[in-house]
Protein backbone atom coordinates (compact mmCIF):
# COMPACT_ATOMS: atom_id res chain seq x y z
CA UNK A 1 0.00 0.00 0.00
CA UNK A 2 3.39 2.38 -0.08
CA UNK A 3 1.97 5.48 -0.43
CA UNK A 4 -1.24 5.22 0.54
CA UNK A 5 -0.17 4.07 4.82
CA UNK A 6 0.93 8.12 5.60
CA UNK A 7 -1.74 9.20 3.99
CA UNK A 8 -4.16 6.96 6.08
CA UNK A 9 -2.29 7.67 9.44
CA UNK A 10 -2.85 11.39 8.74
CA UNK A 11 -6.55 10.82 8.45
CA UNK A 12 -6.60 8.74 11.96
CA UNK A 13 -7.83 5.72 10.04
CA UNK A 14 -5.00 3.51 11.25
CA UNK A 15 -2.93 3.57 14.10
CA UNK A 16 0.73 4.53 14.60
CA UNK A 17 2.67 1.08 15.82
CA UNK A 18 3.89 1.93 19.44
CA UNK A 19 7.57 2.48 19.56
CA UNK A 20 7.63 0.57 22.81
CA UNK A 21 4.61 -1.88 22.52
CA UNK A 22 4.02 -3.52 26.35
CA UNK A 23 3.03 -7.03 25.15
CA UNK A 24 2.72 -9.21 28.19
CA UNK A 25 1.14 -12.78 27.96
CA UNK A 26 -1.41 -13.33 31.24
CA UNK A 27 -4.91 -13.38 32.46
CA UNK A 28 -6.09 -11.17 35.10
CA UNK A 29 -9.66 -11.83 35.48
CA UNK A 30 -10.57 -12.16 39.05
CA UNK A 31 -7.39 -11.00 40.50
CA UNK A 32 -7.75 -7.73 42.29
CA UNK A 33 -4.16 -5.22 42.18
CA UNK A 34 -4.76 -2.26 44.80
CA UNK A 35 -2.23 0.30 43.76
CA UNK A 36 -1.30 3.29 46.14
CA UNK A 37 -0.78 6.47 44.96
CA UNK A 38 -2.22 7.77 41.71
CA UNK A 39 1.38 9.57 39.92
CA UNK A 40 2.61 8.76 37.03
CA UNK A 41 3.73 4.99 37.85
CA UNK A 42 0.64 4.02 40.10
CA UNK A 43 -1.58 4.89 36.84
CA UNK A 44 1.01 3.28 33.53
CA UNK A 45 0.75 0.33 36.46
CA UNK A 46 -3.16 -0.06 36.15
CA UNK A 47 -3.46 0.79 33.16
CA UNK A 48 -1.15 -1.64 31.60
CA UNK A 49 -2.38 -4.13 34.25
CA UNK A 50 -5.77 -3.13 33.35
CA UNK A 51 -5.08 -4.29 29.55
CA UNK A 52 -4.71 -8.03 31.29
CA UNK A 53 -7.87 -7.97 32.81
CA UNK A 54 -6.74 -7.42 36.29
CA UNK A 55 -9.27 -5.88 38.54
CA UNK A 56 -7.51 -2.50 40.23
CA UNK A 57 -8.36 -0.04 42.45
CA UNK A 58 -5.98 3.26 43.03
CA UNK A 59 -5.96 5.12 45.98
CA UNK A 60 -4.64 8.78 46.02
CA UNK A 61 -4.04 11.22 48.76
CA UNK A 62 -4.81 14.13 46.96
CA UNK A 63 -7.89 16.23 45.31
CA UNK A 64 -5.55 15.83 42.00
CA UNK A 65 -3.74 12.67 40.08
CA UNK A 66 -0.42 13.00 38.76
CA UNK A 67 2.21 13.51 41.64
CA UNK A 68 5.13 15.23 40.46
CA UNK A 69 3.73 15.62 37.44
CA UNK A 70 2.12 18.73 38.61
CA UNK A 71 1.31 22.04 36.44
CA UNK A 72 0.77 25.26 38.26
CA UNK A 73 -2.65 27.08 37.00
CA UNK A 74 -5.40 29.24 37.84
CA UNK A 75 -6.22 27.82 41.14
CA UNK A 76 -4.06 25.12 41.75
CA UNK A 77 -3.20 24.63 45.33
CA UNK A 78 -1.05 23.54 48.12
CA UNK A 79 -0.77 23.49 51.40
CA UNK A 80 3.08 23.15 52.65
CA UNK A 81 3.77 21.78 56.23
CA UNK A 82 3.18 24.21 59.06
CA UNK A 83 2.14 26.47 56.33
CA UNK A 84 -1.14 28.33 55.20
CA UNK A 85 -2.54 27.04 52.21
CA UNK A 86 -1.59 28.75 48.83
CA UNK A 87 -3.49 29.16 45.86
CA UNK A 88 -2.45 30.11 42.43
CA UNK A 89 -3.77 32.76 40.68
CA UNK A 90 -2.16 33.16 37.79
CA UNK A 91 -4.16 34.01 34.39
CA UNK A 92 -6.27 31.34 32.59
CA UNK A 93 -4.09 30.03 29.95
CA UNK A 94 -0.76 30.42 32.09
CA UNK A 95 1.36 28.11 33.78
CA UNK A 96 4.43 26.24 35.15
CA UNK A 97 5.97 22.77 35.60
CA UNK A 98 6.41 22.42 39.38
CA UNK A 99 7.64 19.12 38.63
CA UNK A 100 8.69 17.45 35.70
CA UNK A 101 9.27 20.02 32.83
CA UNK A 102 11.61 18.28 30.56
CA UNK A 103 11.74 15.01 28.69
CA UNK A 104 15.12 13.90 27.24
CA UNK A 105 14.97 12.72 23.53
CA UNK A 106 16.61 9.12 24.80
CA UNK A 107 13.87 8.88 27.42
CA UNK A 108 11.88 6.19 24.90
CA UNK A 109 8.97 5.28 27.62
CA UNK A 110 8.17 8.80 28.08
CA UNK A 111 8.03 9.69 24.82
CA UNK A 112 6.23 6.30 24.17
CA UNK A 113 3.50 7.19 26.04
CA UNK A 114 3.25 10.59 24.90
CA UNK A 115 2.39 8.85 21.66
CA UNK A 116 0.33 6.11 22.95
CA UNK A 117 -1.88 8.84 24.48
CA UNK A 118 -1.70 11.02 22.12
CA UNK A 119 0.30 14.06 24.38
CA UNK A 120 1.18 16.88 21.91
CA UNK A 121 5.24 17.49 22.47
CA UNK A 122 7.62 20.49 21.56
CA UNK A 123 11.39 20.98 21.84
CA UNK A 124 11.66 22.33 25.38
CA UNK A 125 15.13 24.23 24.77
CA UNK A 126 17.57 23.46 27.44
CA UNK A 127 20.26 25.28 26.24
CA UNK A 128 20.50 29.19 25.31
CA UNK A 129 23.38 31.00 24.72
CA UNK A 130 21.42 34.52 25.58
CA UNK A 131 20.89 33.27 28.75
CA UNK A 132 23.17 35.22 31.58
CA UNK A 133 25.50 34.24 33.92
CA UNK A 134 25.51 36.00 37.30
CA UNK A 135 28.24 35.88 39.90
CA UNK A 136 27.58 37.75 43.02
CA UNK A 137 31.33 38.46 44.22
CA UNK A 138 34.15 40.77 44.50
CA UNK A 139 35.72 40.49 40.85
CA UNK A 140 35.68 42.89 38.08
CA UNK A 141 32.66 40.79 36.01
CA UNK A 142 30.94 40.01 39.51
CA UNK A 143 27.15 41.31 39.94
CA UNK A 144 26.18 41.87 36.62
CA UNK A 145 24.64 39.64 33.76
CA UNK A 146 26.90 38.39 31.45
CA UNK A 147 25.72 36.06 28.25
CA UNK A 148 26.71 32.54 28.20
CA UNK A 149 28.07 32.85 25.08
CA UNK A 150 30.83 35.13 26.16
CA UNK A 151 31.84 33.26 29.05
CA UNK A 152 31.27 29.73 27.14
CA UNK A 153 33.63 31.08 24.06
CA UNK A 154 36.43 33.03 26.47
CA UNK A 155 36.61 29.69 28.21
CA UNK A 156 37.15 27.25 25.30
CA UNK A 157 39.60 29.30 23.75
CA UNK A 158 41.54 30.10 26.55
CA UNK A 159 42.09 26.26 27.33
CA UNK A 160 42.54 25.61 23.88
CA UNK A 161 45.21 28.47 23.96
CA UNK A 162 46.82 26.66 27.00
CA UNK A 163 46.54 23.22 25.78
CA UNK A 164 48.17 24.33 22.39
CA UNK A 165 51.44 25.77 24.12
CA UNK A 166 51.74 22.88 26.17
CA UNK A 167 51.40 20.54 23.62
CA UNK A 168 53.31 22.33 20.47
CA UNK A 169 56.26 22.80 23.51
CA UNK A 170 56.64 19.14 22.78
CA UNK A 171 57.36 18.78 26.56
CA UNK A 172 54.43 16.32 27.28
CA UNK A 173 55.30 12.55 27.45
CA UNK A 174 52.72 11.77 25.08
CA UNK A 175 51.86 8.42 23.21
CA UNK A 176 51.62 9.96 19.79
CA UNK A 177 53.30 10.12 16.50
CA UNK A 178 53.83 13.63 14.68
CA UNK A 179 50.85 13.14 12.74
CA UNK A 180 48.33 13.32 15.45
CA UNK A 181 49.76 16.02 17.17
CA UNK A 182 49.28 17.81 14.35
CA UNK A 183 45.30 16.77 14.18
CA UNK A 184 45.10 17.81 18.30
CA UNK A 185 46.35 21.18 17.55
CA UNK A 186 44.42 21.52 14.71
CA UNK A 187 41.63 20.72 16.48
CA UNK A 188 42.39 22.89 19.06
CA UNK A 189 42.85 25.82 16.83
CA UNK A 190 39.14 24.93 15.31
CA UNK A 191 37.73 24.30 18.97
CA UNK A 192 38.79 27.23 20.76
CA UNK A 193 38.43 29.90 17.66
CA UNK A 194 42.61 30.42 17.99
CA UNK A 195 43.96 32.70 15.82
CA UNK A 196 46.83 32.73 13.17
CA UNK A 197 49.53 32.63 15.80
CA UNK A 198 47.65 30.22 17.94
CA UNK A 199 46.20 32.33 20.40
CA UNK A 200 43.03 33.39 21.76
CA UNK A 201 41.64 36.55 20.26
CA UNK A 202 37.77 37.82 20.36
CA UNK A 203 35.59 36.72 17.42
CA UNK A 204 31.99 36.86 16.60
CA UNK A 205 31.69 33.41 18.56
CA UNK A 206 30.76 35.64 21.73
CA UNK A 207 28.71 38.29 19.92
CA UNK A 208 29.04 41.80 19.01
CA UNK A 209 29.32 45.22 21.20
CA UNK A 210 27.70 46.73 17.86
CA UNK A 211 25.46 44.00 15.24
CA UNK A 212 26.12 44.01 12.57
CA UNK A 213 23.71 45.52 9.82
CA UNK A 214 22.83 47.58 6.69
CA UNK A 215 24.97 50.23 4.74
CA UNK A 216 27.98 50.86 6.96
CA UNK A 217 27.68 49.13 9.68
CA UNK A 218 30.21 45.87 9.58
CA UNK A 219 29.29 45.22 13.14
CA UNK A 220 32.38 45.36 16.01
CA UNK A 221 32.82 41.92 17.74
CA UNK A 222 32.97 42.59 21.59
CA UNK A 223 36.06 42.48 23.31
CA UNK A 224 37.26 38.89 25.34
CA UNK A 225 37.26 39.00 29.14
CA UNK A 226 40.67 38.00 30.75
CA UNK A 227 41.16 34.69 31.61
CA UNK A 228 42.04 36.20 35.20
CA UNK A 229 39.32 38.66 35.52
CA UNK A 230 36.63 35.74 34.48
CA UNK A 231 38.58 32.97 37.59
CA UNK A 232 38.03 36.20 40.00
CA UNK A 233 34.77 36.92 38.98
CA UNK A 234 33.67 33.51 40.15
CA UNK A 235 32.22 32.46 36.11
CA UNK A 236 34.44 29.59 36.19
CA UNK A 237 32.97 28.24 39.17
CA UNK A 238 30.88 24.96 39.71
CA UNK A 239 27.83 27.03 39.46
CA UNK A 240 29.22 28.03 36.19
CA UNK A 241 29.90 24.87 34.29
CA UNK A 242 28.39 24.09 31.21
CA UNK A 243 26.11 20.73 32.79
CA UNK A 244 23.07 21.39 29.57
CA UNK A 245 25.75 19.86 27.39
CA UNK A 246 27.27 17.73 29.65
CA UNK A 247 25.21 15.81 31.06
CA UNK A 248 23.42 13.13 28.90
CA UNK A 249 19.96 13.72 30.61
CA UNK A 250 20.06 17.25 29.46
CA UNK A 251 21.63 17.35 26.57
CA UNK A 252 19.46 18.57 23.46
CA UNK A 253 16.90 17.65 21.73
CA UNK A 254 14.54 18.09 25.12
CA UNK A 255 10.75 18.43 25.15
CA UNK A 256 7.78 19.05 27.32
CA UNK A 257 3.88 18.23 26.67
CA UNK A 258 2.24 21.28 25.03
CA UNK A 259 0.35 22.91 27.26
CA UNK A 260 2.09 21.64 30.57
CA UNK A 261 3.35 18.48 31.59
CA UNK A 262 0.37 17.82 33.60
CA UNK A 263 -1.11 16.80 30.03
CA UNK A 264 0.47 13.20 30.69
CA UNK A 265 -1.38 12.98 34.04
CA UNK A 266 -4.45 14.21 32.41
CA UNK A 267 -4.32 11.88 29.99
CA UNK A 268 -3.42 8.71 31.94
CA UNK A 269 -6.41 9.74 34.09
CA UNK A 270 -8.67 9.92 31.25
CA UNK A 271 -7.66 5.74 30.65
CA UNK A 272 -7.85 4.93 34.79
CA UNK A 273 -9.85 7.36 36.19
CA UNK A 274 -13.01 4.82 37.26
CA UNK A 275 -10.69 3.22 39.35
CA UNK A 276 -8.97 5.87 41.09
CA UNK A 277 -10.27 7.07 44.25
CA UNK A 278 -9.30 10.40 45.45
CA UNK A 279 -8.65 12.14 48.96
CA UNK A 280 -8.13 9.10 50.12
CA UNK A 281 -5.04 8.66 52.33
CA UNK A 282 -3.37 5.42 53.30
CA UNK A 283 -3.36 5.15 57.23
CA UNK A 284 -1.56 1.28 57.43
CA UNK A 285 -0.87 -1.45 55.15
CA UNK A 286 -0.65 -4.88 56.30
CA UNK A 287 0.31 -8.31 54.45
CA UNK A 288 -2.11 -10.86 55.51
CA UNK A 289 -2.40 -14.24 54.41
CA UNK A 290 -2.15 -14.60 50.47
CA UNK A 291 -3.23 -10.59 50.19
CA UNK A 292 -2.40 -7.21 51.73
CA UNK A 293 -5.18 -5.32 53.86
CA UNK A 294 -4.72 -1.52 53.31
CA UNK A 295 -6.89 1.06 56.09
CA UNK A 296 -7.29 4.28 54.64
CA UNK A 297 -9.58 7.46 55.02
CA UNK A 298 -11.55 9.08 52.19
CA UNK A 299 -12.94 11.86 52.59
CA UNK A 300 -11.82 11.52 56.37
CA UNK A 301 -14.08 8.23 56.63
CA UNK A 302 -12.08 5.74 57.54
CA UNK A 303 -12.41 1.89 55.35
CA UNK A 304 -10.22 -0.74 54.67
CA UNK A 305 -9.62 -2.74 51.17
CA UNK A 306 -8.43 -6.57 50.58
CA UNK A 307 -6.46 -7.59 47.43
CA UNK A 308 -4.59 -10.16 45.98
CA UNK A 309 -1.49 -8.02 45.44
CA UNK A 310 -0.40 -3.95 46.00
CA UNK A 311 1.45 -2.04 44.53
CA UNK A 312 2.73 0.75 46.84
CA UNK A 313 4.29 4.07 45.03
CA UNK A 314 4.45 6.01 48.03
CA UNK A 315 7.17 8.30 48.34
CA UNK A 316 9.35 6.57 50.51
CA UNK A 317 9.87 9.55 53.05
CA UNK A 318 5.52 9.35 53.46
CA UNK A 319 5.98 5.72 53.50
CA UNK A 320 8.35 5.80 56.62
CA UNK A 321 5.37 7.42 58.44
CA UNK A 322 2.78 5.03 57.73
CA UNK A 323 2.01 1.66 59.91
CA UNK A 324 2.69 -1.29 58.31
CA UNK A 325 4.06 -4.93 59.02
CA UNK A 326 6.86 -5.11 57.06
CA UNK A 327 10.02 -6.94 57.47
CA UNK A 328 12.77 -4.85 59.92
CA UNK A 329 14.76 -4.66 57.23
CA UNK A 330 12.40 -3.97 54.44
CA UNK A 331 10.83 -1.32 57.21
CA UNK A 332 15.00 0.20 57.96
CA UNK A 333 15.54 0.74 53.86
CA UNK A 334 12.63 3.00 53.71
CA UNK A 335 13.31 4.74 56.98
CA UNK A 336 16.68 5.78 55.60
CA UNK A 337 15.84 6.33 52.63
CA UNK A 338 17.63 10.00 51.14
CA UNK A 339 15.69 12.44 49.20
CA UNK A 340 16.64 16.29 47.34
CA UNK A 341 15.40 18.73 48.74
CA UNK A 342 14.32 20.97 45.87
CA UNK A 343 11.92 24.27 45.15
CA UNK A 344 10.35 26.17 42.30
CA UNK A 345 8.66 29.46 41.92
CA UNK A 346 6.32 30.89 39.04
CA UNK A 347 6.66 34.09 38.21
CA UNK A 348 4.14 35.79 36.12
CA UNK A 349 4.70 38.87 33.86
CA UNK A 350 2.75 41.04 32.41
CA UNK A 351 5.40 41.35 29.55
CA UNK A 352 7.68 39.00 28.13
CA UNK A 353 10.41 41.44 28.59
CA UNK A 354 12.97 38.16 28.09
CA UNK A 355 12.20 37.85 24.85
CA UNK A 356 11.37 41.22 23.79
CA UNK A 357 14.30 43.23 25.66
CA UNK A 358 16.82 40.98 25.41
CA UNK A 359 16.29 37.75 23.00
CA UNK A 360 16.12 35.03 25.18
CA UNK A 361 13.77 32.34 23.96
CA UNK A 362 13.77 29.18 26.50
CA UNK A 363 16.79 28.18 28.18
CA UNK A 364 18.39 29.11 31.81
CA UNK A 365 19.91 32.19 33.50
CA UNK A 366 22.42 30.41 35.71
CA UNK A 367 23.67 32.12 39.29
CA UNK A 368 25.78 31.74 42.37
CA UNK A 369 23.13 32.86 44.70
CA UNK A 370 19.46 31.11 46.60
CA UNK A 371 17.95 31.48 42.75
CA UNK A 372 20.61 29.06 41.23
CA UNK A 373 18.38 29.26 38.22
CA UNK A 374 16.10 31.28 36.11
CA UNK A 375 14.25 29.30 33.39
CA UNK A 376 12.77 31.16 30.66
CA UNK A 377 9.56 29.28 29.16
CA UNK A 378 9.59 27.12 25.66
CA UNK A 379 6.04 27.73 24.83
CA UNK A 380 3.92 30.58 23.34
CA UNK A 381 7.23 32.71 22.41
CA UNK A 382 6.04 35.98 21.75
CA UNK A 383 2.62 36.07 23.41
CA UNK A 384 1.49 38.56 25.91
CA UNK A 385 2.15 37.29 29.12
CA UNK A 386 4.61 34.46 30.45
CA UNK A 387 5.47 33.04 33.69
CA UNK A 388 9.22 32.33 33.95
CA UNK A 389 10.59 29.79 36.91
CA UNK A 390 12.37 32.54 39.32
CA UNK A 391 14.09 29.88 41.15
CA UNK A 392 14.59 26.15 40.59
CA UNK A 393 17.17 25.45 43.66
CA UNK A 394 18.69 22.36 45.62
CA UNK A 395 19.98 21.31 48.91
CA UNK A 396 21.03 24.11 51.21
CA UNK A 397 19.84 26.48 48.77
CA UNK A 398 16.52 24.61 48.81
CA UNK A 399 16.60 24.28 52.21
CA UNK A 400 17.12 28.10 53.02
CA UNK A 401 14.26 29.22 50.65
CA UNK A 402 12.11 26.42 51.51
CA UNK A 403 11.86 27.80 54.95
CA UNK A 404 10.80 30.98 54.02
CA UNK A 405 7.09 32.35 54.16
CA UNK A 406 5.41 32.13 50.60
CA UNK A 407 5.84 35.80 50.52
CA UNK A 408 9.14 35.89 51.22
CA UNK A 409 10.17 33.35 48.54
CA UNK A 410 8.57 35.88 46.41
CA UNK A 411 10.28 38.87 47.52
CA UNK A 412 13.23 37.01 47.72
CA UNK A 413 12.99 35.63 43.50
CA UNK A 414 11.52 39.50 42.75
CA UNK A 415 14.71 41.16 44.62
CA UNK A 416 17.84 39.00 43.27
CA UNK A 417 15.85 38.59 39.81
CA UNK A 418 15.93 42.09 39.28
CA UNK A 419 19.05 41.96 39.68
CA UNK A 420 19.68 39.84 36.34
CA UNK A 421 16.44 41.70 34.90
CA UNK A 422 15.19 45.61 35.86
CA UNK A 423 11.62 45.00 34.63
CA UNK A 424 10.73 42.76 37.15
CA UNK A 425 9.55 45.05 39.61
CA UNK A 426 7.28 46.77 36.64
CA UNK A 427 6.33 44.05 35.19
CA UNK A 428 5.80 41.42 38.03
CA UNK A 429 1.73 40.03 38.59
CA UNK A 430 2.23 37.21 40.94
CA UNK A 431 3.62 34.09 42.02
CA UNK A 432 3.69 30.43 43.41
CA UNK A 433 6.15 28.83 45.08
CA UNK A 434 6.57 24.58 45.52
CA UNK A 435 9.13 23.58 48.59
CA UNK A 436 9.16 19.74 47.37
CA UNK A 437 10.27 18.68 50.94
CA UNK A 438 7.56 20.49 52.69
CA UNK A 439 4.91 19.29 50.40
CA UNK A 440 2.81 16.45 52.08
CA UNK A 441 2.75 13.41 50.23
CA UNK A 442 6.07 14.23 48.95
CA UNK A 443 8.31 14.96 51.61
CA UNK A 444 11.35 15.74 48.91
CA UNK A 445 12.26 15.94 45.62
CA UNK A 446 13.24 12.70 44.35
CA UNK A 447 14.75 9.73 45.86
CA UNK A 448 18.95 10.16 45.68
CA UNK A 449 21.48 6.95 46.01
CA UNK A 450 24.85 6.71 46.68
CA UNK A 451 26.80 3.02 45.62
CA UNK A 452 26.54 2.21 49.39
CA UNK A 453 22.48 2.97 49.51
CA UNK A 454 21.68 1.19 46.73
CA UNK A 455 23.33 -1.43 48.01
CA UNK A 456 21.53 -0.93 51.70
CA UNK A 457 18.06 0.46 50.67
CA UNK A 458 17.39 0.08 46.76
CA UNK A 459 17.97 -3.35 46.71
CA UNK A 460 15.83 -4.62 49.22
CA UNK A 461 13.04 -2.84 48.26
CA UNK A 462 13.66 -4.59 44.47
CA UNK A 463 12.33 -7.57 45.82
CA UNK A 464 8.10 -7.43 47.11
CA UNK A 465 7.38 -7.64 50.84
CA UNK A 466 5.22 -10.85 50.97
CA UNK A 467 2.08 -9.11 48.61
CA UNK A 468 3.43 -5.19 48.39
CA UNK A 469 5.51 -4.44 45.56
CA UNK A 470 7.43 -1.18 46.22
CA UNK A 471 7.17 1.13 42.73
CA UNK A 472 7.94 4.51 41.48
CA UNK A 473 11.18 6.75 40.04
CA UNK A 474 12.95 5.50 43.79
CA UNK A 475 13.22 1.95 41.91
CA UNK A 476 14.96 3.03 39.12
CA UNK A 477 18.03 4.17 38.27
CA UNK A 478 15.90 7.28 36.54
CA UNK A 479 15.62 9.18 39.72
CA UNK A 480 14.12 12.56 38.73
CA UNK A 481 12.73 11.34 35.60
CA UNK A 482 8.85 10.63 34.21
CA UNK A 483 11.09 7.43 32.45
CA UNK A 484 11.56 6.15 35.88
CA UNK A 485 8.09 6.09 36.86
CA UNK A 486 7.19 4.47 33.60
CA UNK A 487 10.13 1.52 33.49
CA UNK A 488 8.92 1.34 36.89
CA UNK A 489 5.09 0.48 35.91
CA UNK A 490 6.40 -1.53 33.58
CA UNK A 491 8.65 -3.67 35.71
CA UNK A 492 6.00 -4.00 38.19
CA UNK A 493 3.16 -4.59 35.86
CA UNK A 494 5.53 -8.05 34.91
CA UNK A 495 6.31 -8.96 38.18
CA UNK A 496 2.91 -8.92 39.48
CA UNK A 497 1.51 -10.59 36.26
CA UNK A 498 3.93 -13.36 36.13
CA UNK A 499 3.01 -14.23 39.81
CA UNK A 500 -0.56 -13.99 39.59
CA UNK A 501 -1.06 -15.69 36.26
CA UNK A 502 2.26 -18.05 36.22
CA UNK A 503 3.61 -17.34 33.59
CA UNK A 504 7.44 -16.53 33.13
CA UNK A 505 6.57 -13.49 30.74
CA UNK A 506 10.36 -11.55 30.43
CA UNK A 507 10.43 -8.19 30.55
CA UNK A 508 12.74 -6.47 28.38
CA UNK A 509 13.82 -3.02 30.23
CA UNK A 510 14.45 -0.16 28.22
CA UNK A 511 18.36 -0.52 27.53
CA UNK A 512 18.52 -4.39 27.63
N1 LIG B 1 14.80 15.78 36.13
C1 LIG B 1 15.09 16.93 36.91
C2 LIG B 1 15.21 18.16 36.06
O1 LIG B 1 14.97 18.11 34.88
C3 LIG B 1 16.31 16.74 37.69
O2 LIG B 1 15.58 19.18 36.58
Amino acid sequence: MGGSYPALMALGMLKTAPAHAFNLEGNGKGKKILILGGGLCGMTSAYELTKLGYDCTILEARDRTGGRCWSIRKDSHNQELNSPKQIADFDQGQYFNAGPSRIPHHHLLTLHYCKEFGVPIQIYNNVNEAAYYYAEGKGPFSNQKIRMREIHNDMRGYMSELLYKSISQDELDLDLNKEDIDKILEYLRAEGGLDIDNLYKASARRGYAIPPSAGNQPGKVAEVFKLADILSSGLADPDFYNVAEYTYELQMTMFQAIGGMDRIAVALEEKVGSMIHKNAEVTKINNIENGVKVNYTEGGVPKEIIADVCICTIPLKVLSNLDHNFSSGVSRAIDYANYIDTCKIGLQFKRRFWEEDEQIYGGITHTNNELTQIFYPSNDYHAAKGVLLGYYNFNEKAVAVGNLSYAEREKLALTKGALIHPQYPKEFETSFSVCWQKTPYNLGGWAVYTSETRERIYKPLLQPEKQVYFAGEHMTYLNAWMAGAFESARSVVNEVNNRLSEKRNIYQKVGE
